[in-house]
């Protein structure tokens, strides 16, 4: 139903912006990939890289749950890491969510040459 829809919108690395229709419940991850946006997510959502790895605009960014330490702990190992950053893959969207707008870093680490080996499904 239409009260279900939450716009959002993601800029890409070149700073392009591409607005997007979710749902309450969607995974942003998976949004993502769903409309082909560039977001890695080597793990497949299981906390264990930081290929996800966003920006948050701030005024939403209060809004999401805080960060678990697991997903603090991997965002200490991301590159370019700022006050903003998150992990996209723990991001579900909520109606209050509504407008949110969600970058892409310049880079990503490559969790296989670094090291890293996702968690077993
Ligand atoms: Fe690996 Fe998000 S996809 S932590």
């Amino acid at each position: 139903t239409e009260d279900e829809v939450v716009n959002i919108v993601f800029i890409t690395k070149e700073g392009e912006k591409i607005p997007i229709k979710g749902k309450v419940g969607d995974n942003l991850l998976y949004l993502a990939h769903r409309y082909e946006i560039p977001m890695e997510g080597a793990c497949e959502a299981s906390l264990a890289c930081t290929t996800c790895h966003v920006y948050v605009n701030s005024d939403h960014g209060n809004i999401l749950p805080s960060a678990e330490e697991t997903e603090e702990d991997l965002l200490d190992m991301a590159p370019l890491l700022k006050e903003n950053s998150r992990l996209g893959c723990q991001i579900v969207l909520t109606k209050a969510l509504e407008g949110l707008e969600v970058e892409l870093p310049k880079a990503t680490r490559n969790f296989y040459v670094d090291g890293h080996t996702p968690k077993p499904h």
